[in-house]
C-alpha cells in the first residue's frame, strides 16, 4: 500500500476550466503561472473524493448534489487571508483623526448619530474588531449607534473571527496599551477579543460578486476594503468598485489597501488628500453612476 498518494498532474485544459470557474464564481485571478498552485492546493480535494483526474473534479464541482459545500472547500483552498490588528497605521490615523471628525461634524448637523462601517473582505475579523477599539476610543462617539459589518467569502476564517480569539500574528502592531485594554487571556498565548469590541460587528457570509445580496447590505458612511482586489482583475474590480460605490452615502469613504489604487477603474470617487493618507470618497453628488436605493 503507498502511504502518500502521488500528485496527479493538472492539464493545461484543465487549468483553464478551473481557473475560469473560479473567476466566475468570485473574481479571483489566477494566471497561467499558477497552475502549480492549483494543482497542488486543489489537489488535496481529488485525493478527498479518490477522483483520478482534475477534469472528474471539474464535474464534481459544476454538477455534484455537495457542489456548494465544495466550492466552499476550493473558495478556503485558493483565498490568502492574512491580516493583523491596526494594519495601516497611517491609514487608521487618518480614520480616527480626520474622517471620523468629519463625519461627525456633517452627521451631527442634521442630528443623525448613526454610523455604519463596512470592513469587506474582513478575512478572521482583525480589521473589523480593529474599527470597533477605534471608535471606543473616541470619546466623542460614546452615545452613537455605531454598526460594523464584516463579510468575507471564506467560512473557515469566518469561523475564527465569530470566536474572536487570537494568537501571536494577529498583535504584530497592536500597541500593547490597546492590546491590555481589549483582550483577556483564554489558554496559553490565545487572546479574546473583549465583549464590548465584538459587540459592535456583525461577521457574515458575502461572496463580493453575489449582487443581490450585497445590495442587501444597505448605504454605508465608510467601506474598508484592503488587500482584497489586489487578487481580481480590471473586469472585476470594475464590478466591486461600483458596488462600493452603490453602497456609500454620498460623501462616504472609501479605504482601500496601500498597494491598491483606483486608477484606471474609475473616475467616480475623489481623490482627498488628508494629511495621514489619500482616501477616496464618493462626490455629494452623484454623476457618473447614480446612486441605487
Ligand atoms: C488578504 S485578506 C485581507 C484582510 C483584511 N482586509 C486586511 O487587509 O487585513 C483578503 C480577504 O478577501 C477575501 N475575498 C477574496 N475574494 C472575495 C470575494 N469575492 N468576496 C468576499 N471576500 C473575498 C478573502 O477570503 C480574504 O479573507
Amino acid at each position: 500500500m503507498l502511504l502518500f498518494a502521488p500528485d496527479i498532474p493538472m492539464s493545461a485544459d484543465e487549468f483553464r476550466l478551473l481557473r475560469d470557474f473560479v473567476y466566475q464564481h468570485c473574481g479571483l485571478n489566477f494566471t497561467e503561472d499558477s497552475k502549480y498552485l492549483l494543482e497542488k492546493r486543489l489537489g488535496k480535494r481529488l485525493q478527498h473524493h479518490h477522483l483520478k483526474s482534475f477534469k472528474d473534479y471539474y464535474y464534481l464541482l459544476r454538477y455534484n448534489q455537495n457542489k456548494d459545500q465544495e466550492l466552499s472547500e476550493v473558495v478556503d483552498l485558493l483565498t490568502t487571508n492574512e491580516t493583523y490588528f491596526f494594519r495601516e497605521d497611517f491609514q487608521l490615523r487618518s480614520f480616527t483623526e480626520e474622517i471620523l471628525p468629519e463625519i461627525r461634524q456633517r452627521k451631527e448637523q442634521i442630528g443623525d448619530r448613526r454610523l455604519r462601517i463596512w470592513s469587506a473582505g474582513c478575512s478572521t475579523g482583525e480589521e473589523p474588531y480593529t474599527i470597533a477599539m477605534l471608535l471606543l476610543e473616541q470619546p466623542a462617539f460614546a452615545d452613537w449607534q455605531i454598526e460594523i459589518v464584516g463579510t468575507d467569502i471564506s467560512q473557515r476564517v469566518l469561523q475564527i473571527a465569530r470566536k474572536g480569539v487570537y494568537g501571536s500574528a494577529s498583535f504584530r502592531t497592536t500597541p500593547p496599551s490597546l492590546q491590555q485594554r481589549y483582550f483577556t487571556e483564554v489558554e496559553e498565548g490565545k487572546l479574546r477579543i473583549a465583549d464590548r469590541a465584538k459587540n459592535l460587528v456583525t461577521i457574515s457570509h458575502l461572496n463580493l460578486f453575489d449582487a443581490p445580496r450585497v445590495g442587501l447590505l444597505g448605504r454605508m458612511d465608510v467601506v474598508f476594503c484592503r488587500n482584497v482586489i489586489i487578487y481580481f482583475d480590471l473586469a472585476a474590480k470594475k464590478r466591486v468598485i461600483d458596488s462600493f460605490f452603490q453602497r456609500l452615502r454620498p460623501e462616504g469613504f472609501l479605504l482601500l489597501g496601500h498597494s491598491e489604487s483606483l486608477m484606471n477603474v474609475t473616475n467616480a470617487f475623489v481623490l482627498r488628500h488628508f494629511v495621514h493618507d489619500m482616501v477616496y470618497q464618493r462626490p455629494a453628488l452623484a454623476s457618473a453612476f447614480e446612486a441605487k436605493p
